[in-house]
């Protein structure tokens, strides 16, 4: 069975999501499902509206239309940018949301441990400034502070793209050992089809005008089982066979003026 829990509610129900900025359509009709234990990989051309999916999702902008119906306990959050308080050291930052939540100091500092342990962060640089930090140890930082809360659903906007290639497996990894060990559930924006098709159950495609989703694809296997073969092939298959992905990767189907 590729999708999980398929007889349980979903812990994630958008129905009839439509959104405007300043008049103008960015999301309209998005009705979306996100199930325990599952990875959904959004995907879609630059300006589509999935940060602002993602964002109506998680409850940081509300929509102009529709429904969010949330039944999970906890989510963590990873921005498009690290949004790292300037200010605060690294494990201050990890820390930050757990400080508002009245954790007292002694779970506090295992938490924010144990999190930056998941995100690969070396301790040596828990005492590190943003200012002081490279662009793969602010992300990583960022998935920290959202691991420390011990969500059970993330939302994961574009999270890796600033991490070298093994950074990027092994947090990609950490994402397919969560949703197997049931730790948490994600939805997971990204522009690479190979790291939607690895990580992922289902990806969602979403349309470049507005158009809300186009459709979406149920990725055979489960995730971590998929060997590079498995995914060079699938890719290929996507953006040669399935018109689904042609607007993505073809700039002409995409009628920018
Ligand atoms: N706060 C805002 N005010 C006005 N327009 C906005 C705002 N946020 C986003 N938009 C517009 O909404 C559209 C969708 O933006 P969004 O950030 O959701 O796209 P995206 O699919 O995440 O793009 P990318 O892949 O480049 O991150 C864009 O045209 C953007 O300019
Ligand atoms: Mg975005």
């Amino acid at each position: 069975m590729n999708q999980p829990d398929e007889n349980c509610r979903p812990i994630l129900s958008l129905s009839g999501i439509d959104h405007a900025y300043l008049g103008r359509t960015v999301l309209s009709r998005i009705t979306l499902d996100l199930f325990r234990r599952e990875v959904v990989a959004l995907v879609g051309p630059s300006g589509c509206g999935k940060s602002t999916l993602v964002h109506i999702a998680a409850g940081v902008v509300n929509p102009l239309r529709g429904r969010v119906e949330r039944r999970y306990n906890q989510h963590g959050m990873v921005f498009q940018e690290p949004r790292l308080l300037p200010w605060a050291r690294a494990r201050d930052n990890i820390a930050y949301p757990l400080r508002h939540r009245r954790i007292g100091r002694g779970e506090r500092d295992e938490r924010v441990r144990a999190a930056a342990a998941r995100a690969a962060l070396d301790p040596l640089d828990l005492d590190k400034f943003p200012v002081e930090m490279s662009g793969g140890m602010r992300q990583r930082t960022a998935i920290a502070r959202a691991l420390a809360m011990q969500p059970d659903l993330v939302y994961f906007d574009e999270p890796f793209t600033a991490l070298d290639v093994a950074l990027k497996r092994r947090m990609q990894d950490l994402v397919i050992a969560a949703s197997r060990d049931a730790s948490f559930s994600a939805l997971f924006i990204t522009h690479d089809l190979t790291e939607a098709a690895r990580i992922a159950h289902r990806i969602v495609v979403m349309d470049a005008h507005g158009g809300g989703i186009l459709g979406e694809r149920t990725v055979p296997g489960r995730p971590g089982d998929r060997t590079e073969g498995d995914l060079f092939r699938l890719v290929n298959q996507f953006v040669t066979q399935d018109p689904l992905f042609r607007h993505i990767h073809d700039i002409d189907e995409r009628r920018i003026s």
